[in-house]
């Protein structure tokens, strides 16, 4: 038997793993010897930040979870590195899969390679390039120790031969993500906002903040969402509060009729609402990538991006961190002047078949 260890922590991964855990199972009963064990190492861990994907995108149970949470990134790394371990230790695999690039991805990766356990990294090869970010140093650090890179775009398999990487340890395989969504299409749900705040379509905009450079700092996080606030034509905004985000707003009594703050939304609800929105306003990258293939505006408050292809191909923009470019976008919207997006390479609802497809090669004999 071919066993695998997947891992998930936090919100962004569970999107990704629940198609290739689908995948492996139809593999498994149609007879290929491999099977897989869920470990969640329990970064993420409220109900709307981790339990309500796990429901909606037919997740199994975690086969268990580290309930490493919380603390600082060494203390949440460590954490997660010594309980990985004895799990690892306790449960062998013939290969340890991560996804993305969050702390979990980056620890459980280090333990497996030093267990001598191979290493496949799902979404290897992106680079911001931006060594601020906790997410690039743990894209780094992955991928520097990953056996099998399995990639979103041409421009990760580049950044990966680039960096000395074998052309046979790169599989192109397109977005998981993608294939979640593709999949869940049909079965988003009306969020109960919609109906409080009597929304309607294209006539309203989503917004997401998170990321340390726009939320840690308060003078910041004020100034752009008073930006946004100012130059959104009297539509309501709608901003699901990550826990972090929520951490620094709570000192900072904004508040506008029109700024609607709600408890993050499960995954079926929040890109209900993305699909139907005017625009998206975001720092995250994995809602650059929904929003493109949805064909919805979206509007990046970064200065980089590791998914080039959403803006080169897609239907993001990146804005920049500076609060003051906020309004030229916006203006640009609002006219009517916004791109509406090309398909993308591989992005097609089928890249965890071609991760099985190559996991199958792996079986011995086969
Ligand atoms: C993490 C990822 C980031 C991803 C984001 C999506 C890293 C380095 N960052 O950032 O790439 O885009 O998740 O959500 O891994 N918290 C809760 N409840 C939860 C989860 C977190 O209250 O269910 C709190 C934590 O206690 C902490 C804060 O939110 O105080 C931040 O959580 P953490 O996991 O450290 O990183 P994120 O900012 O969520």
């Amino acid at each position: 038997m071919y066993n695998i260890t997947i891992i998930a922590g936090a919100r962004p991964n569970f999107m990704k793993i629940a198609p290739i855990i689908h995948a492996i199972q139809k593999a498994k009963s149609e007879g290929f010897a491999m099977d897989f064990r869920l470990v969640h190492t329990g970064q993420h861990y409220d109900k709307n930040m981790s339990g309500s994907f796990f429901d909606q995108l037919q997740i199994p149970e975690p086969h268990v979870n580290l309930e490493c949470s919380g603390g600082s990134h060494a203390e949440q790394t460590a954490n997660i590195m010594v309980s990985f371990e004895q799990e690892l230790l306790a449960n062998p695999a013939n290969l340890v899969l991560v996804v993305g690039d969050v702390t979990s991805t980056m620890a459980c990766a280090l333990v497996a390679q030093k267990l001598h356990t191979k290493v496949a990294h799902v979404e290897g090869g992106i680079r911001s390039d931006d060594w601020t970010m906790p997410e690039e140093i743990n894209r780094l650090v992955t991928d520097s120790i990953t056996n099998y890179f399995f990639t979103t775009s041409d421009t990760a398999n580049k950044n990966l031969r680039e960096s000395g990487v074998n052309d046979d340890q790169i599989f192109f395989v397109g977005n998981t993500m993608i294939d979640t969504l593709f999949k869940q299409r049909p079965n988003f749900i009306k969020p109960q906002v919609w109906t409080d705040l009597g929304l309607s379509e294209k006539a309203y905009i989503v917004m997401t903040l998170h990321r340390p450079a726009n939320v840690d700092e308060e003078a910041q996080l004020k100034h752009m969402i008073d930006e946004i606030i100012a130059n959104t034509n009297n539509l309501p905004l709608v901003f699901p509060v990550h826990p972090r985000t929520a951490k620094i707003l709570k000192g900072l009594n904004i508040s506008h009729p029109r700024l609607h703050m709600v408890e993050p939304l499960s995954y079926l609800e929040f890109n209900y609402l993305v699909e139907r929105a005017k625009a998206v306003i975001t720092d995250s990258g994995g809602i650059t990538e929904e929003a493109s293939m949805l064909r919805v505006p979206c509007l990046t408050l970064r200065d980089n991006t590791e998914r080039p292809e959403t803006i080169t191909l897609g239907t993001n923009e990146l804005v920049g961190t500076n609060p003051k470019n906020i309004k030229p976008y916006l203006n640009k919207l609002f006219e009517g002047n916004w791109k509406s997006g090309n398909e993308i390479p591989l992005w097609d609802g089928h890249t965890a078949e071609r991760i099985v497809d190559v996991l199958k090669r792996f079986i011995p004999n086969c």
